[in-house]
This record gives C-alpha cells, sequence and structure tokens, in this order.
C-alpha cells in the first residue's frame, strides 16, 4: 500500500491533561456491564469531547440506541460486550491518509474522559455489528465504523467474558521499555523521556499486541509500528495512535509541550519538543 500523503503535522487539540493522566492507570477493558444507565450529564460531556476531538479524519458520536444487537462475540456472545446501556462509535474517514492514527487518538481521548467520569469502557476493533451503528448513526461519503466502546458502569466482578479475554490476550501484561526502545540511552533520557515513554508503554491495544517502537532522540520521541502478518482486520496504526496520545500525556504531565508530525511506515509519527532541551548532565 502506498503511503504517499501520510506525511504532515497533527492538528493540535487542548487536552485536560492532569485529568487524563491520572485515568491512564485507572483504565481496563471491560465486557460485563450493570443495566443502570449513564447520567444524561455523563453523556453530554463526553458529546462535547467527542465534538473537540473530532477532525476531517475522524469523528466520534455517543449512543443509547439499539444496544442489544451492537456487540457480538467470538462465537455467539461467547467473549462479547454485555448489558452496557450506552456506547461510543468511532468513525473514520477513509480519504484521510492518517485515519488510523487520528481515529486511536481520538477514540483514547474519549475513553479517557469517560474514565476520568468514573465508567467503564472496552475498546472493540473486531467484536461489534458496524450494521447495527449505521441503523441510528448516519455515515457520509467514505466514512467507516472502525471502532466501538461500551461506556457504563461495570458489574461487581468481571463476568466469564472478561476473564476469558482478559487472560487469553495476557491483558495485565505490557512489554518492558528495554524491549521498545532504540536510539538514546536511558541514561541519558530527561525527565519528560521516562515518563512520556512509561505512558505510551501502558497503553491499551488489540489483542494486547503492543505494536508500537520508540526511537528516543535528545528532543524527539519517533513512534514505529510493528506489523505483523495477522488475520486482524484491526490496523497496528491505530493502536500506535492510542500510543500517541498516552506519550503526549505523559510529555506534558512532566511539563513540556511539542507537536507531532506524521511519518511514512514503518514509521508512525515523531513528537518533537518546542524549544530547546539541553542533554541530560550526567
Ligand atoms: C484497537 C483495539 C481493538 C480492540 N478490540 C477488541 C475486541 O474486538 N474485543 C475485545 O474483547 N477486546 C478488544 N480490545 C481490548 C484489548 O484486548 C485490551 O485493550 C488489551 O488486552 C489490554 O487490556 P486493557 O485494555 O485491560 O489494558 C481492543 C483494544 C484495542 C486497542
Amino acid at each position: 500500500m502506498s503511503n504517499n500523503g501520510r506525511t504532515g503535522n497533527k492538528q493540535l487539540v487542548e487536552i485536560p491533561v492532569e485529568r487524563w493522566y491520572r485515568a491512564l492507570t485507572d483504565r481496563h477493558s471491560w465486557r460485563g456491564y450493570q443495566k443502570r444507565p449513564v447520567e444524561v450529564d455523563k453523556l453530554a460531556g463526553l458529546r462535547e469531547t467527542c465534538l473537540s476531538l473530532s477532525g476531517p479524519g475522524a469523528r466520534a458520536e455517543i449512543s443509547t440506541e439499539n444496544l442489544e444487537n451492537i456487540f457480538r462475540g467470538i462465537v455467539g456472545s461467547y467473549g462479547a460486550v454485555t448489558g452496557a446501556t450506552a456506547y461510543a462509535a468511532f468513525i473514520g474517514n477513509m480519504d484521510d491518509p492518517n485515519v488510523q492514527e487520528n481515529l486511536g487518538y481520538m477514540g483514547e481521548g474519549i475513553i479517557l474522559e469517560a474514565v476520568a467520569l468514573g465508567l467503564s469502557t472496552c475498546w472493540v476493533g473486531g467484536f461489534f455489528r458496524p450494521e447495527a451503528v449505521t441503523a441510528n448513526i448516519s455515515l457520509a461519503g467514505n466514512e467507516t465504523v472502525i471502532a466501538v466502546t461500551p461506556l457504563g458502569y461495570r458489574t461487581a466482578t468481571p463476568s466469564l467474558n472478561d476473564r476469558m479475554l482478559k487472560s487469553m490476550a495476557k491483558s495485565r501484561k505490557r512489554k518492558p521499555l528495554t524491549e521498545l526502545c532504540s536510539g538514546l540511552p536511558e541514561t541519558e533520557w530527561q525527565p519528560w523521556i521516562s515518563e512520556a515513554l512509561e505512558a505510551a508503554r501502558i497503553a491499551p491495544s488489540a489483542v494486547n499486541r503492543q505494536p508500537w517502537r520508540f526511537e528516543v532522540a535528545t528532543n524527539a520521541i519517533t513512534v514505529s509500528a510493528v506489523v505483523k502478518k495477522s488475520s486482524s482486520r484491526i490496523s497496528e496504526r491505530l493502536d500506535c495512535g492510542i500510543a500517541m496520545l498516552h506519550l503526549e500525556l505523559g510529555a506534558k504531565h512532566a511539563g513540556v509541550e511539542g507537536s507531532w508530525e506524521y511519518l511514512t511506515a514503518p514509521e508512525v509519527a515523531r513528537f518533537t519538543l518546542s524549544g530547546e532541551v539541553m542533554p541530560k548532565m550526567i
């Protein structure tokens, strides 16, 4: 596939750094939900987050319709999300060369806002019915529903589906940074680099595959995607878009600002600090 047109700067959006940074470690995927409805003001707040994060390549809609038909399991209802009363649909414009990265970044912002509101979530890229989504949400031009997340109050104990999928994907495990990073040795990392990489490392990915790799420089981190031959139709670049938001949150939490430039595969994007940073004094 051609990468023409993938490069360019990512549009900057305002993000509530402290609020979402706290949500990074509170977020876990949940598949079993109580029937309890999500409060109207929380749904309204999430709709505002959708609007603020939406761009030409990706947008999101919140719905409380047709929940019984949205989620499906691996076989029948085995592995499916159950009981949720609301969900967000993540919609990509397939004409955008960076649709996957933009959608991952946007979707994770909505998920972190939901977590900050006390709700549970689960990225679902495989086991949902796009036709059940489009029964209530209309799509324009070349738009596709790429993923969804339930939004709601999880059951007190993990459902059988949760236990099964968490153990299948080894959901709690993450690769160590030593396996993910190249470039500047760790002994020379500024504090912002450590914080940004740790935040990116704990990001969620489809089947917890963690396809991101990080090339570290004094004033920049380049994210690349390892693409394995697999039957998954979920793009590794989407996972990397999620990790981009985590990385940016870590950097901003450490007190630095920067911007994103999209790159051609296998690279995904580079986060470069605004202004000069002195190399670490040893
Ligand atoms: C893009 C994406 C797609 C996913 N699709 C599914 C899915 O179809 N079904 C499911 O049960 N979990 C899905 N997950 C959840 C992952 O399995 C989960 O994020 C991963 O195992 C890490 O666990 P955690 O989210 O609890 O940290 C998806 C996650 C991502 C990021």
